[in-house]
């Protein structure tokens, strides 16, 4: 394995031994990752192999062999535009995600004016890695927010991506369990974002082995996936201010049984905003 063409043969047909998926751009992420260099460099650089330490490198194949997600292999992830930090026991920020943002920011366009001196005042219930929250005071430059996480991995995480994005002053972070918050919380906010944990317990042994090495708290819904949403419809009314939004992430398949609690919760201003698939992926709803 002399030369950077043989480093990335090797590690694509031992990926693909172990039934790895898009493994040509995962090794080419990794010699990225520990070279420091864009891709093309890869193939027209040759002199870089002198500095691959070969024995990290096959550590992280064997490792990704294993199926460990390369975000944490790495440990970093990207979202919208923004490089996080995240490792074992945060939750990797996910592309369809990035519509829970789109929708949020569309939501509270028409306020700029209005509030430009009065920030806005978000909530952001199980922050993870901070990406939600970080995004939203990098597009939304009015609104400062309270990001809420169980745990305290994910939390320390989402702290060192606030300061790392310089937006640390405009988060406050809070570890907590998030009924436990808004059954305490008396103040009235403009905004309630969400990506809660959606999956059905009993499908959670079905996703990929990746997937299934993410915190268990951060996947699991409940029987039917809905416990996080349920309490989200219940309770948030009463924390937002008048014209207030909740607006929250949720799974395939789940748009109309969300509807129909919604409903029932009386909440009477609501919708839906798509993914890239078609896929009914964020629900939003106005006090
Ligand atoms: C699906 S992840 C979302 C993470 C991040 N907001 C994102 O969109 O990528 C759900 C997060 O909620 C946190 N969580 C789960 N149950 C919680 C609870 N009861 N209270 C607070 N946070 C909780 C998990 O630890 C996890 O970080």
């Amino acid at each position: 394995m002399n030369s950077l063409h043989q480093a990335i043969s090797w590690g694509i047909e031992v990926l693909e031994q172990r039934g790895n998926k898009n493994t040509r751009s995962e090794v080419e992420q990794i010699l990225m990752h520990l070279l420091g260099c864009q891709r093309i460099d890869l193939y027209l650089q040759e002199e870089l192999s002198d500095r691959l330490d070969r024995q990290v490198f096959e550590q992280l194949i064997s490792q990704r062999a294993k199926r460990i997600p390369l975000q944490y292999l790495l440990g970093e992830s990207h979202f919208l535009s923004w490089q996080f930090k995240v490792g074992p026991g945060v939750f990797i920020p996910r592309p369809e995600t990035e519509i829970l943002i789109q929708q949020t920011v569309d939501s509270f366009e028409d306020r700029v004016g209005a509030y430009r001196h009065t920030p806005l005042h978000f909530l952001d219930l199980g922050t993870g890695s901070g990406n939600v929250a970080i995004a939203l005071t990098k597009l939304l430059s009015y609104c400062r927010i309270s990001a809420i996480e169980i745990s305290p991995v994910a939390l320390t995480a989402a702290k060192e991506n606030a300061r790392r994005h310089g937006v640390e002053n405009r988060i406050e972070f809070i570890q907590e369990d998030w009924s436990q918050f808004l059954n305490r919380s008396s103040d009235r906010v403009d905004g309630i974002v969400a990506n809660p944990p959606y999956i059905p317990s009993d499908e959670i042994p079905r996703l990929d082995l990746e997937v299934q090495m993410e915190p268990r708290q951060a996947l699991d819904g409940g029987v039917d996936g809905l416990d996080w949403i349920r309490i989200l419809l219940k309770e948030a009314k009463r924390i937002l201010k008048e014209n207030g939004y909740l607006i929250f992430e949720m799974g395939e398949g789940q748009a109309t049984q969300v509807r129909q609690m919604a409903q029932a919760e009386g909440w009477r201003q609501y919708g839906t905003a798509r993914d890239l698939r078609g896929i009914e992926r964020v629900f939003w709803a106005r006090k």
